[in-house]
């Protein structure tokens, strides 16, 4: 017997709710024992150090890799694999109770919905309906780093737990070619939010996921390190296309393909206590436990540096760690480097991150964006 009490869709009423204390019986040996009422990320963290109890396979990207992978989705299991943005953590979006492991695993709240994964354009218009704007994006940039949030088809599989019980799904048709072929060896949509627990930083490589989620979940498969480094663009295709997450494709290129400024999300969406439309647009997502101090202009001796660019700052030569985004201002390699970085210097033991500014241009959003959040999450 499997509960998945407490993931029921989320009704407005309920979607406050942090719903993650469920017992379940994985698909493959041992059983999960998290405690009976919600736990908070800090005690879903512990109880995962005390109890890994599931043992998480981690193998080589190839052959062999995507057919376990999509054995073990197939069977309700989860999978991390990466993507070009960053690590996935996937599972079967047609099926509730692995969705609710999902949501267990990562210890996130079950309001905040999950992307759906797809193949290609037609298995994205099985599950979402595309206006004219949306096909001019689509075609554009899939596969890539973009996200469209649209109105569900009528015979949408993927499950009511995972859309949050909204109407729209979020779709995404992924580049990565290791994500491809689970995709194609799958055959159907697989949701897979950022393979960390839920809060945390998002991974750029396999380690990354092994550090936070194994025990938890089945397998990971390592295809490396990423490319983009941050998370998709979230578009919403509502009456005026809207940009709710800033990420791995800029603004202006959406821009420039639809021939017309996206629209901005309402204000409240940045506060914690808001309904939010994209609930990942959380104010203190993407939080090292270090404290992080933007724009800086010099740095102390109990600090570490994230730096940008060649510039360098007073107080460099005594900061208790230094790594540089990019030395040559170069924003995509900033983004590619930034969730490893922050992960790096937040094992050194610094007081505070200090981070140089970032231009906001291009990738430059998105960065801005995730230190934004990184610094609200330990203000
Ligand atoms: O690059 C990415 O997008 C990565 C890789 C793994 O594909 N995934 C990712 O997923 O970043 P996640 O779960 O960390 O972020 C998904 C975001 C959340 O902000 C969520 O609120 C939003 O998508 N979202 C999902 N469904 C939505 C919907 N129907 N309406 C509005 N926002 C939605
Ligand atoms: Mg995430």
């Amino acid at each position: 017997m499997v509960g998945v009490a407490g993931f029921e869709p989320a009704t407005p009423a309920s979607r406050k709710q942090c719903s993650t204390g469920l017992s379940h019986t994985p698909t493959e040996n041992a059983a999960y024992s998290l405690a009976p009422s919600p736990p908070q990320e800090a005690e879903l963290r512990n109880s995962v150090l005390v109890n890994p109890t599931l043992e998480t396979r981690i193998l080589p990207a190839g052959e062999a890799a995507v057919s376990a992978a999509a054995r073990t989705l197939a069977s309700g299991g989860l999978v991390a694999f990466p993507t070009e943005t960053v690590y996935g953590l996937g599972a079967d979006a047609a099926n509730p109770t692995a969705i609710a492991h999902l949501y267990q695993a990562k210890g996130r709240p079950a309001f905040n919905p999950l992307i759906a994964h797809v193949g290609d354009l037609a298995a994205a218009k099985k599950i979402a309906r595309f206006d004219a704007a949306a096909e001019k994006l689509a075609e554009a940039f899939w596969p890539g780093p973009l996200t469209l949030v649209l109105p569900k088809t009528e015979n949408c599989v993927v499950a009511d737990l995972a859309t949050a019980g909204l109407d729209t799904v979020a779709v995404r048709v992924p580049a990565h070619p290791v994500a491809r072929e689970i995709l194609r060896a799958f055959g159907g949509p697989v949701v897979a939010p950022s393979a960390n627990l839920s809060g945390h930083v998002s991974p750029t490589d396999a380690a990354h996921v092994e550090s936070d989620l194994a025990g938890l979940i089945d397998l990971i498969v390592d295809g490396g390190p990423v490319e983009v480094g941050v998370e998709s663009s979230i578009v919403g295709c509502f009456e005026a296309p809207m940009l709710l997450r800033p990420g791995g494709v800029p603004r202006e290129d959406i821009e420039r393909v639809l021939g017309r400024a996206l629209a901005q999300p309402p204000q409240e969406m940045e506060s914690d206590s808001a309904q939010p439309l994209a609930p990942g647009m959380l104010a203190s997502h993407y939080a090292p436990r270090t404290r992080v101090r933007l724009y800086a202009e010099n740095v102390a001796p109990d600090e570490a540096l994230l730096a940008f660019g060649l510039h360098r700052l007073h107080g460099a030569d005594d900061a208790v760690a230094i790594m540089n985004l990019s030395a040559n201002g170069d924003l995509n390699e900033a983004a590619a480097n930034l969730f490893g970085y922050l992960r790096s210097l937040d094992a050194k033991g610094a007081k505070t991150i200090a981070v140089m500014p970032i231009p906001n241009e291009g990738l430059g959003e998105a960065i801005n964006d995730r230190l934004r959040r990184a610094a609200v999450g330990r203000a």
